[in-house]
């Protein structure tokens, strides 16, 4: 019945499980307590950046012009793109598209609460972006991590063969490798969990789509594609990010350049 993957995973069971994971939870967990219900300090809405870190500003990215305004055409035009050119993105370019996915629209409170312009379960955002950078005009070559807090971005670091091992972690898939820009969104789940506790990591995936769609409609907005990627190695995607891999890991990944 389950033909080739018998051999990886076993029986129903574990299917149950994960069907399990894609149904909610809600209606089982009313009444229980989350952290948050507890008064446990909320995790911060942004990854503290090291002391001494490279930051770098972004240009507006209001400033960027669009070649297809029209929301309608946009829609009609989105496809996965795999095939980019060699032509670099502009600094300007990216930062439009990281505040496409993850700029802050408002911030609600006392820092509880951000709003971007994609939704998010409880408003938590649960995700760091990290791009790995291969061509982008005034960035060398390496993987950044998006502030969006200030709409800024710090370097994290040049790892050796950036572009060769970030192939290998998308499973061999050549455009993760000629991409100009490589968009990996690392989940932290705390954020998330604080507030809906066992019930949170659905909902978080589901935002994780949510992200991913804003970088298809933002990019042929500039002229620019992507193609969502999800066939990934864990271990090598997390090591590559120089993520912990259990408080924060990698959920999904978005090569980006130019048509
Ligand atoms: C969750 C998800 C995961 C995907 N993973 C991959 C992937 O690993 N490799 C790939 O080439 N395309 C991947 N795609 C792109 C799909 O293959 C693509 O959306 C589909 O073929 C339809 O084409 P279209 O996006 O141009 O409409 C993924 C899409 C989604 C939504």
């Amino acid at each position: 019945m389950f033909g080739t993957w018998a051999g990886k995973i076993s029986g129903m069971s574990k299917y149950d499980e994960l069907r399990r994971f894609m149904k909610s939870d809600f209606a089982g967990l009313a009444g229980a307590k989350s952290d948050q219900d507890a008064g446990l300090p909320q995790p911060p809405l942004q990854k503290p950046t090291p002391q001494q870190a490279e930051i770098i500003d972004l240009p507006d990215a209001d400033a960027v012009p669009l070649i297809r305004p029209d929301f309608r055409d946009i829609l009609k035009r989105r496809r996965s793109r795999r095939n980019f050119s060699e032509k670099p993105l502009a600094l300007a370019e990216l930062s439009f598209l990281l505040w496409a996915t993850q700029g802050v629209t408002k911030t609600v409170g006392d820092n509880y609460a951000t709003l971007r312009p994609v939704p998010s379960a409880g408003a938590r955002h649960p995700f760091e972006t990290y791009i790995a950078i291969n061509r982008v005009e005034g960035l060398r070559t390496g993987v950044y991590r998006y502030l969006p807090l200030g709409h800024k971005l710090v370097f994290v670091h040049s790892p050796q063969g950036q572009a060769d091992r970030l192939m290998r972690a998308a499973m061999g898939q050549p455009f993760a490798s000629t991409a100009a820009a490589t968009f990996v969104w690392a989940c932290v789940a705390y954020r998330g969990e604080w507030r809906y506790g066992p019930a949170a990591h659905k909902p978080m995936l589901i935002d994780a789509g949510h992200v991913c769609q804003n970088l298809y409609l933002a990019c042929e907005a500039i002229g620019c594609g992507t193609c969502a990627i999800a066939a990934y190695d864990q271990k090598l995607l997390d090591e590559l990010l120089l993520l912990d891999g259990q408080d924060e890991f990698a959920v999904y990944l978005a090569p980006v350049g130019r048509k």
